[in-house]
């Protein structure tokens, strides 16, 4: 076995952030961001390559529209502002998080439309028929959940959102999704225990969750473990493992 250490720091970082009203993304260097189909609008850069190939793999291009990816706080300030002034309070709450506390902060985010001449920045249409439909059935495949579900909403906060994608890795969206759950819900679930899954290529991950309650954390991992660590915003860290391939 083999030791690793983990910083507290780290626990508010990385692609299982929680990130939501009760929630705060922490202030820090923005992601490392790409720009996608277009140029105008960014993604984190893995989330970025992951999205494209779900797109290409669900017709393509042509028909879907990335309508708003990374937001700074300044440009999330601006939208909520916006929004109140032009649509109210309750509408506002419903379907923009408050600065500091909208996923689309960590560059993880995407909003996509169906490719049309006028496009509603705040709640594009994604329907469920063509290359829309084909995107959403695919999407956990390459690593986004569905993340505003409308039996969720108590929940989320926010109201449901069928054209909001968040990108949190495959095995990750694959648990979440078999299992119901939105990721309020992922921490309580791994903290009940480790848990397994297997991806479409065949391969075995497991998932397991650390509270971080001291300035550092000591995990030890089979010798030439694939692995990967996340901060879930919450205090604690994700921990996934790949099984080997012999
Ligand atoms: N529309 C989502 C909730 C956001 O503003 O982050
Ligand atoms: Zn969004």
């Amino acid at each position: 076995m083999r030791r690793v250490v983990f910083r507290r720091e780290e626990t508010r970082r990385g692609p299982l952030v929680l990130v939501n009203a009760a929630h705060p993304l922490a202030e820090g260097s923005p992601p490392r961001l790409t720009g996608l189909e277009g140029g105008g609008v960014l993604l984190e850069r893995q989330a970025a390559r992951l999205l494209d190939a779900c797109v290409r793999a669900a017709g393509g291009w042509r028909d879907i529209v990335p309508v708003s990816g990374w937001r700074s706080r300044a440009q999330q300030r601006s939208i909520w502002d916006e929004t109140l002034a032009a649509e109210g309070e309750d509408f506002t709450r419903r379907y923009v998080a408050p600065p500091g506390c909208s996923e689309h902060e960590t560059g993880l985010a995407i909003d996509l439309g169906e490719r049309a001449e006028r496009i509603d920045f705040i709640r594009p249409k994604f329907p469920d028929r063509g290359a829309c439909g084909a995107f959403r059935r695919l999407a956990a495949e390459y690593g986004f959940i569905r993340r505003y579900r409308r039996e969720k909403e108590a929940l989320t906060g926010i109201a449901e959102e069928p054209w909001h994608f968040r990108y949190v890795g495959a095995p990750h969206a694959r648990l979440m999704e078999d299992n119901g759950l939105c990721l309020e819900e992922y921490g309580d679930f791994l903290r009940a225990g480790p848990r397994t899954c297997v991806l479409s290529n065949g391969r075995r991950v497991t998932v397991s969750y650390r509270s971080c309650p001291c300035e550092a954390v000591e995990v030890s991992l089979p010798e030439n473990a694939c692995f990967q660590t996340s901060g879930h915003n919450d205090g604690g860290l994700i921990l996934t493992v790949w099984e080997a391939v012999l």
